[in-house]
């Protein structure tokens, strides 16, 4: 079973009975406004189980919760992506609002970063940012994440146009990281 220490808490497979937890930590207008339109708000006891039954039971996960105290408060996860991007793997995370600027995703980021380079075939990791998130660049910055990108007005969000900010770690630039964040 996989299980990843976090100073507080762990990230662990999504399982039945995190569906409450899920909505009351999901359903939170301040992350919607940072993240995709298909995550839904408001975020419904429908759409909790439809996650945690289509995330739950995999040997090899590509979502896993954050837990703390037993609680699903967050989920950090990846897809990757097919045709002549098959070898990128485009990753996203989202925390309880309860919880933000404690470095929980600061702590989340290399691990997950470790777990998709030691078990996938990827080449390339990337994250996007939608302008004004902060928080999320600066997590990614920490994991030593470059800034490649700028794609000037390519989403819109609460009907504005937003530059969306690219971030992405290679495998090559991964395997020679020093940084205490990989244990390196
Ligand atoms: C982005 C997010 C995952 C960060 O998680 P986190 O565990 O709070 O991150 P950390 O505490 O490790 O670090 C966050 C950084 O942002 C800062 N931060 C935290 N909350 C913030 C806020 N509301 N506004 C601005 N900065 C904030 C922290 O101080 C820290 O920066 P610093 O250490 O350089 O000062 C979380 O805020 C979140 O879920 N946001 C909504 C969804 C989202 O943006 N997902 C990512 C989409 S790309």
């Amino acid at each position: 079973m996989i299980n990843f220490p976090l100073s507080i808490g762990q990230l662990r497979p999504w399982r039945e009975g995190d569906e409450e937890s899920l909505v009351r930590h999901a359903n939170n207008r301040n992350i919607w406004n940072n993240v995709r339109d298909f995550f839904p708000y408001p975020y419904t006891p429908r759409d909790a189980t439809s996650w945690v039954r289509s995330n739950k039971s995999y040997q090899q996960p590509n979502n896993l919760a954050i837990d703390i105290d037993g609680q699903a408060v967050g989920n950090i996860g990846f897809t990757v992506k097919d045709d002549i991007y098959r070898y990128n793997a485009e990753i996203g995370y989202w925390l309880s609002e309860d919880f933000w600027g404690r470095g929980i995703l600061t702590e989340a980021l290399p691990i997950m970063t470790n777990y998709i380079y030691q078990n996938f075939q990827v080449n390339r990791i990337f994250a996007c940012v939608l302008e004004g998130n902060i928080g999320s660049m600066s997590v990614l910055e920490r994991a030593c994440y470059r800034h490649e990108a700028i794609h000037r007005k390519a989403a819109i969000k609460n009907n504005q146009y937003l530059d969306e900010h690219i971030f992405a770690l290679l495998r090559s630039e991964y395997e020679n990281v020093t940084h205490s964040a990989y244990g390196r």
